[in-house]
């Protein structure tokens, strides 16, 4: 069934709702950012500032999110430029939304070419055509011909990369798959995929652990894996750096500070529930991260290749743990290589749930404020994506620059003036009502001052001392490869603020606000 209230868009059942959300939030960052932050971070000393961080800033953030995008869509807007224009009368206030579309916009970029990796690895797999380990000899002996065929797959190149021919076909048909998605909208389209990909998803990922806590080898057991992520190591407590990326992780896994979940909650009816379906959606995604995603490329690593290694691997690459490590662990047990099969199928799955979320912001953005039709606002939405992803898929140093400057800091400061406007200048109890009104559960009071003020004070440390220990490191970069990416990121940034003003300038010629 398809739903519309004034002229947009409804989600049809609060279950579909809350795997809508929990498939934005469930993504490769629960099974491939997660245990690389953890293992880089210490293993045990990552998750006491990880819960923290998930109590402090995840949960919330999730309510504020939810509650502005309702507000929103009730007055007819998904994005954050108008949405932040209702909450706040002020010029000003546009041009701080359109981070709201600049950031989704900028991870898509590189996420949908990860994500096509997935794919292209699952369907290797499933048919075969895999290398094989060689002999016993040292963990990185043994990896080898895993990493050449990542290397071969994603290409390589100090500058300029040249992937495989295969690698750009994947991209392409990824891209075909998220528009198969998009361009029924979000109750046909969007809601039942997640109806149907959420369930599957959980049940891969449970397969996986099972097999992964049967292994036994010389080196350990899986069981000595979980031991090394969940001995709490207190002395850590102190790094302002495991501080940095515990933080850093809770934005990025429960997609917060992106926009993307205030465009999905702008399809929430009016009074509907948001404080119960909020908490569950971020209760999935928590139990899919440190349950499963926990469980998987750490505690095999670990058994296989003992702590000091599993470690090293994992700090050696944000993806050799899960495109090369795991993928060499799978292949040499029984049903190795359609284990290896599960696991890509499930990064795709996972993925694919978040790629369609952060695609919808600049899709709504074209529908509410150009009145676009969706199929044009999903074509235009795909293409520009595909398009700008050239530069992360020749250009070496691009993906890193893109995900550090959207993906890393700039959630943070857009979560920080997302509370600012909210708790601060539409107001406290507005916003506190807003958020409690037509909710299954009261929210605890004592969260009125967490989200006035012990988020945004935390938040506002976090910012300075990250800008204390990267800006230096920034600043030093100075290959022409990144300043390349740098100009992409600004122009991209003008351009959408043009976008917003001339929504703006069309509406007024219209007569309408
Ligand atoms: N939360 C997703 C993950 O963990 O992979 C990433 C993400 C998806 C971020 C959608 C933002 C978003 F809107």
């Amino acid at each position: 069934m398809q739903e519309f209230v004034n002229g947009r868009e409804r989600w049809a059942t609060r279950i579909g709702l809350i795997l809508a959300m929990a498939g934005n939030a469930v993504g490769l960052g629960n099974f491939l950012r997660f245990p690389v932050q953890a293992a880089e971070n210490g293993g045990g000393a990552f998750m006491i500032p990880y819960i923290i961080a998930f109590l402090i800033i995840g949960i919330p953030l999730m309510w504020i999110e939810w509650a502005i995008g309702r507000y929103g869509g009730y007055h007819g807007h998904g994005t954050t430029p108008a949405i932040f224009h209702l909450l706040w009368r002020n010029k000003f206030s546009k041009v701080i939304g359109v981070f709201g579309l600049w950031i989704p916009l900028v991870v898509i970029i590189y996420y949908l070419y990860i994500e096509s990796w997935t794919l292209g690895y699952a369907l290797k797999f499933l048919i075969g055509l895999v290398p094989t380990p060689t002999g016993e000899g040292s963990p990185e002996e043994y990896m080898k011909p895993f990493k050449e065929f990542l290397e071969s797959y994603v290409g390589s190149g100090d500058e300029f990369i040249t992937p495989s021919l295969y690698a750009y076909i994947m991209f392409l048909i990824t891209a075909l798959i998220n528009i198969a998605i998009l361009i029924r909208g979000i109750s046909k389209g969007i809601e039942t995929f997640a109806r149907f990909a959420m369930p599957t998803l959980f049940f891969l990922a449970v397969i996986l652990v099972v097999r992964v806590f049967t292994l036994e080898t010389e080196n350990g057991s899986a069981i000595e894996g979980l031991g090394f992520l969940w001995n709490p190591d207190f002395s850590k407590l102190l790094d302002p750096a495991v501080w940095i990326a515990a933080s850093g992780q809770i934005f990025f896994t429960l997609s917060l500070g992106f926009g993307a979940i205030i465009t999905y909650a702008s399809y929430i009816k009016k009074n509907q529930d948001i404080t119960l379906s909020g908490l569950t959606a971020s209760t999935l995604n928590e139990t899919a991260e440190v349950i499963l995603g926990g469980s998987l490329a750490i505690p095999a690593a670990v058994a296989f290749f003992g702590v000091a290694n599993a470690v090293a691997i994992a700090q050696s690459g944000a993806f050799n743990l899960g495109f090369i490590s795991l993928p060499a662990i799978f292949v040499n047990m029984p049903a190795g290589t359609f284990l290896g099969f599960l696991w890509f199928f499930l990064l795709f799955f996972a993925g694919l749930t978040s790629s369609i979320a952060l695609m919808q912001p600049l899709i709504a953005f074209f529908e509410d404020e150009f009145g676009m039709s969706r199929k044009a606002s999903v074509l235009s939405t795909v293409g520009i994506v595909f398009f700008s992803a050239h530069l992360v898929i020749f250009l070496n140093r691009s993906l890193d620059e893109m995900d550090f400057w959207a993906g890393t800091i700039g959630v943070v400061f857009f979560g920080l003036l997302e509370m600012v406007i909210f708790m601060w200048i539409f107001g406290g109890e507005r916003a506190w009502e807003e958020i409690n009104r037509g909710g299954i559960i009261k929210v605890p009071r004592v969260y009125y001052y967490v989200m006035r003020y012990i988020t945004p004070l935390f938040l506002i440390v976090l910012l300075f001392t990250w800008a204390k220990e990267y800006v230096p490191s920034i600043l030093a970069e100075t290959h022409w490869t990144v300043w390349v990416t740098r100009f992409f990121l600004v122009g991209l940034f003008l351009f959408l603020t043009l976008m917003v003003f001339l929504a703006d300038k069309k509406k007024k010629e219209a007569g309408v606000e």
